[in-house]
């Protein structure tokens, strides 16, 4: 009997080798590479024949671009505000989407909320092969859904969800997740990436050669990224991430890739008794609790896609009771931090060496953002003086190597915001300025345009209302 080939696959990268490599020659990592058997030669004229020749199809025709009607195509809602923001909109027909995200983030959840709010208008489907139909209506029956029309099918075996697809054909169809679908056509475990690429490579078809939307849900590995290939991030249309602190209210969709729409955008929700709500005020929800006139408190502006978002970050100065002071910082970059730290402690020599420092973006979420550097700083200058910020004080810029306050973007979007929720004094880049003189604002505002940290600084902090906190 004929040997039946192998190769080695890397499990991150889908980099294919023909002999085993400790590392991977195309993502550098190691032990990655499983080894899988070729598939067989494809049968000729099936899907795979790809030989040029004569028989090729007709289908094949050359269309000029301006030939191709440019109606725009109709969006189906998702009927949750928040993902269609994400979105851009809502699903379009024919699109393959990827949600990824933590065990436990919510991703199950969020997506038989959206089938049961679309199940009324379109033919839903949502494939487990995580849960059994009965897991899956005692979720339903806590989110208060559990008699809205979704078909359910509980399957891993990529043969039987394609062959349902196809004869259902529906409009919307979850598949969760793509770990967990396999195809005994090929030798590999469930979840390996010869897996993964067969059966996004099935569901990418259905979708367009039946205008399915299909919703896959794709787990994350340690580092955050989607378990398997990249290649699946290249296949699908957009992709999805569902973020957040599992022990914490709120939950971030973000968009990493759309082919359909702008892909800074955030969705918010909050993880209640009764499911996700989508977050109307999210400034107002993320300010919500904040301690008033407390030291190491201080509030910014975020640009979150088109929505300016108001952020609490607090800061924690002690004296390090070790060698090596602690540099801890959450919903923040650390080494970001550390250089800001850095910056800091060459203008005003706190000594800032001997002084574990943590810095805390409150309500889980991430920024990556330079605008919040500013504010960063004061929050730590406000802890270290055991000095609160002047009362309803917002601040935001970024800060360079030199001390500098350097310009952020849409300036006057942030502020607007701050108006709407309270806020008063402002602390801005003096770059700003020609941007705002524009504003109609309040009375009452008082803006201050700075250039250097320590002007920030005098202004935050030798202010006379400022009350010592003892
Ligand atoms: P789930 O959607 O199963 O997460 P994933 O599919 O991303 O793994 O979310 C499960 C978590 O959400 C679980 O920790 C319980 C919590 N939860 C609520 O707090 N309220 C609810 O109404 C539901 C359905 C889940
Ligand atoms: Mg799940």
């Amino acid at each position: 009997m004929a040997k039946r080939k192998t190769k080695f696959v890397c499990q991150e990268c889908g980099h294919e080798s023909s002999g085993w490599m400790g590392r991977c020659a195309g993502c550098g990592d190691w032990n990655t590479l499983i080894e899988e058997q070729m598939p067989g030669p494809a049968p000729s004229g099936g899907p795979g024949h790809w030989a040029l020749g004569p028989s090729l199809p007709d289908a094949a025709t050359v269309v000029p671009l301006s030939d191709i009607a440019a109606e725009d195509q109709q969006r189906l809602s998702s009927g949750l505000s928040e993902l269609d923001r994400v979105l851009g909109g809502g699903f379009v027909p024919g699109s393959l989407i990827l949600i990824g995200g933590d065990p436990g983030i919510g991703k199950s959840t969020l997506l038989l909320q959206c089938l049961a709010a679309t199940g009324s208008r379109q033919s839903v489907l949502y494939v487990s092969g995580e849960e059994s139909p009965r897991q899956i209506r005692l979720r339903a029956d806590r989110l208060q859904v559990g008699n809205a029309p979704i078909n359910l099918l509980a399957a891993t075996d990529y043969a039987t969800i394609m062959d349902t697809l196809a004869r259902k054909k529906p409009d919307l169809a979850v598949i969760d997740s793509i770990q967990t679908i396999y195809s005994t056509e090929l030798s590999s475990a469930p979840g390996s990436v010869a897996q993964i690429r067969e059966a996004t490579a099935g569901l990418l078809r259905v979708a367009k050669g039946l205008g399915t939307i299909i919703v896959l849900v794709g787990h994350v590995t340690k580092d955050g990224a989607i378990a398997g290939p990249r290649v699946l991030e290249h296949m699908v249309d957009t992709v999805l991430y569902f973020e957040g602190e599992r022990h914490m209210r709120y939950r971030m969709l973000r968009c990493v890739k759309n082919r359909f729409g702008a892909t800074d955008e955030l969705g918010l929700f909050e993880m209640t008794d009764r499911g996700l709500l989508a977050v109307d005020n999210a400034s107002m929800a993320l300010l919500s609790g904040r301690p008033l006139q407390v030291p190491g408190s201080a509030v910014t502006s975020c640009m979150e896609g088109t929505r300016p978002l108001l952020i609490e970050v607090q800061a924690l100065l002690q004296p390090s009771a070790y060698g090596a002071p602690q540099r801890m910082t959450q919903g923040l970059e650390r080494n970001r931090v550390t250089m800001l730290l850095a910056v800091l402690d060459k203008q005003f020599q706190f000594g800032l060496g001997n002084m574990d420092t943590y810095v805390n973006v409150v309500g889980g979420l991430r920024v990556n953002e330079p605008a919040i550097d500013l504010c960063a700083l004061a929050a730590v200058v406000s802890s270290y003086k055991n000095e609160p910020l002047r009362p309803n004080c917002l601040v935001f810029g970024e800060v360079g190597l030199a001390g500098e306050i350097r310009s952020v973007s849409q300036a006057e979007r942030r502020v607007q915001e701050a108006v709407r929720q309270g806020f008063n004094t402002f602390i801005l880049p003096g770059s700003c300025r020609t941007a705002l003189d524009k504003l109609s604002l309040p009375d009452q505002c008082d803006l201050f345009y700075v250039d250097k940290i320590g002007e920030a600084m005098d202004i935050l902090f030798s202010g006379g209302d400022t009350q010592h906190v003892s």
